[in-house]
C-alpha cells in the first residue's frame, strides 16, 4: 500500500513538472510499444542475384504508430521482419530498416486493407533488411460529413510520425533505427525526399503534437526516390521550360502562356545557384539542356544502346533515327529527345486553371477540396495581376517541398540518396530531379543518381542495385 501511494505521488509530481516544462504529458507517453510478440509468419520465393531465395518472414499488421490518430486506418504501420533465408535462422536486430512509401497521386494509403510484402519488401527480406509499410492520410480523406481531413501536410507529418514510432521502440521494433532508408514513387518519391532532407524541423512540431507522435528524432539514414514529383510551385514553368514547344493532347499551349512561365523558370532556376557536376559552372535555364545532355541523357542511352545485342540496336537506331551512334556513344539533339518523350500535361501542368490536377487538391483545407498555390494560376483564374496565395497556402507549399529544406539549417539532412527517374517521364520536367540531385551534391552529400533510358514514370529497371546499395551505405551484411 504505501508502494502504491509512493509511486501515485511520483506519478503526480512527474506530471506537474512536464506540465511546468511545457512539455506534453501524452505526447508518446500512451503510445502502445509494438506489439513484438504477436504476429503471422508468411513465405516468399525471391529471385536475386540469379539465385532463388526462401525467406521466412514475420507479419505485424495495421500496428497503429500515433497515440491519437485522426484515422487509424491510415496512421498505422505494416511491419515484416525476417525470420530465416533458405532455412538459415538470420537475427535482423540490427538490420537496415526499409520504409516503403506506397503513396501515389497525393492519395491517402489505407494500411487496413490487408497488404503483403510487395517485390521490393521481398527483395529488402531476403537480404536480411526489416521493411516497414506505413499507411497515412492523404487528399482523398474525408469524414462522413465531407469535410477534409488529409490535406497538406498530413501526409509527410503521418510519415514522420512512423519514423519516430521505429525510434520509440529501438529494442522492440527489429532493426537498426539509425538505418532508416525511405523509397518512394511519384509523390511517394516526393515525401521519401522530403524524409529525407526535413528532418526535426520545427514547422511540424504542431501537426506531430496533435495526432500524438512519439517525443523521438524522425531524420533519417537515406532517402530513395523515384520520379519525385516535388518542388510543386516551381513545377509549372520548369514544364514549360521542358515540354512547351511540344504539342500535347490538346495541341500546343497557349505559347504566351508558356513563354512567360518559361520566362519565371529562368529567375528561378538562376537564384538556385545549382553548381553542376565536373566543374560545370552554375545550371541556368540555358545550359540546363547541355547539363542534362552530358551527365544524364547521354550516359543513360550510352548505357541502354550498348547493352543490346547488335541486331536489337541496328534496329533500335532505325526506329529513332534522331540518335547517332558512334565508337560506342550516342549523341543526339535535346528537342528531339523531348519530342520523343512526348507532353502529356496541360498548362498549367501542376496548379491548373481549373484546379483537376492533384496538387491544388493536395492544397485544399477541411473544407475546401482544392485551392491554387501559384502566383501565376490564382492571377490568371481572379484576372487580379497583384494576387498572391495566402501566407498559409504558401507555409504548407513549403513544407511539402523537399528542395525548400535543403537552404542553410532549415532540417536534418539524409547524407545518402538513391534519386532514379525515366528519360521519358513527362509527368514533369526532368530539371525537378536533378535540381534536387545537384543542391544534395552541392551539400556534400553522397547522391547516386541516374535516368532509366526510356523508362517512363516510377520506372525501376535495377531494383537489386538498390538492395545491394542499402548493403554498402550501412556495410551490413548478413552472409
Ligand atoms: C503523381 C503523378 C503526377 O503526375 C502528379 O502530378 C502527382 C502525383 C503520382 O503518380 O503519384
Amino acid at each position: 500500500m504505501r508502494k502504491l501511494f509512493r509511486n501515485l505521488f511520483l506519478s503526480f509530481i512527474m506530471v506537474i513538472s512536464y506540465s511546468l516544462s511545457g512539455i506534453s504529458v501524452t505526447n508518446g507517453t500512451d503510445l502502445p510499444h509494438f506489439p513484438a510478440g504477436k504476429f503471422t509468419r508468411g513465405t516468399r520465393t525471391v529471385q536475386i542475384g540469379g539465385v532463388t531465395r526462401k525467406v521466412t518472414y514475420r507479419s505485424y499488421l495495421h500496428i497503429p504508430y500515433v497515440s491519437k490518430p485522426v484515422d487509424s486506418a491510415y496512421q498505422s504501420m505494416n511491419v515484416w521482419v525476417p525470420d530465416s533465408i533458405d532455412g538459415r535462422a538470420v537475427d535482423a536486430a540490427n538490420a537496415p530498416i526499409l520504409l516503403e512509401i506506397g503513396v501515389g497521386g497525393y492519395l491517402a494509403v489505407n494500411n487496413s486493407v490487408s497488404h503483403s510484402a510487395d517485390e521490393k519488401a521481398g527483395l529488402a527480406l531476403s537480404s536480411g533488411y526489416v521493411v516497414v509499410y506505413p499507411g497515412c492520410r492523404g487528399r482523398d480523406n474525408r469524414f462522413p460529413d465531407g469535410t477534409y481531413f488529409g490535406k497538406a501536410p498530413a501526409a509527410i507529418a503521418d510519415l514522420k510520425a512512423a519514423v519516430r514510432y521505429i525510434r520509440y521502440n529501438k529494442g522492440i521494433l527489429p532493426g537498426n533505427t539509425e538505418w532508416i532508408i525511405s523509397v518512394g514513387c511519384s509523390a511517394g518519391g516526393a515525401l521519401s525526399a522530403l524524409l529525407g532532407t526535413s528532418g526535426n524541423n520545427h514547422l511540424f512540431d504542431n501537426y506531430l503534437d496533435q495526432i500524438g507522435a512519439a517525443d523521438e528524432s524522425d531524420n533519417i539514414f537515406a532517402a530513395a526516390c523515384y520520379s519525385p514529383i516535388t518542388d510543386l510551385e516551381h513545377a509549372d514553368m520548369a514544364y514549360e521550360w521542358m515540354f512547351g514547344k511540344i504539342p500535347g493532347r490538346s495541341g500546343i499551349a497557349d505559347q504566351k502562356l508558356s513563354e512567360e512561365l518559361k520566362n519565371d523558370f529562368l529567375h528561378y532556376q538562376l537564384s538556385l545557384n545549382l553548381d553542376g557536376i565536373n566543374h560545370f559552372g552554375i545550371i541556368n535555364a540555358n545550359n540546363y539542356q547541355n547539363y542534362l545532355l552530358m551527365f544524364y541523357l547521354i550516359p543513360s542511352a550510352n548505357e541502354y544502346l550498348s547493352r543490346l545485342t547488335d541486331d536489337e540496336r541496328q534496329n533500335y537506331l532505325a526506329n529513332n533515327k534522331w540518335i547517332t551512334w558512334e565508337n560506342e556513344n550516342s549523341s543526339f539533339a535535346f528537342n528531339d529527345y523531348v519530342n520523343h518523350v512526348g507532353r502529356m500535361k496541360g498548362l498549367p501542368a501542376f496548379d491548373d486553371f481549373n484546379k483537376q490536377q492533384p496538387e491544388p487538391s493536395l492544397f485544399g483545407n477541411s473544407h475546401t477540396d482544392a485551392r491554387h498555390f501559384t502566383a501565376f494560376s490564382l492571377q490568371y483564374s481572379t484576372s487580379n495581376s497583384s494576387a498572391k496565395p495566402e501566407k498559409e497556402v504558401t507555409g504548407l507549399v513549403n513544407m511539402m517541398n523537399a528542395l525548400y529544406f535543403t537552404q542553410n539549417g532549415l532540417g536534418s539532412c539524409a547524407p545518402h540518396w538513391w534519386l532514379r527517374n525515366g528519360s521519358s517521364d513527362n509527368h514533369t520536367s526532368q530539371t525537378v530531379m536533378i535540381n534536387l540531385a545537384t543542391r544534395l551534391q552541392n551539400l556534400g552529400r553522397d547522391v547516386n543518381v541516374k535516368l532509366f533510358w526510356d523508362g517512363g514514370h516510377c520506372a525501376d529497371y535495377d531494383q537489386e542495385g538498390f538492395i545491394k546499395w542499402i548493403g554498402l551505405i550501412t556495410g551490413y551484411c548478413i552472409q
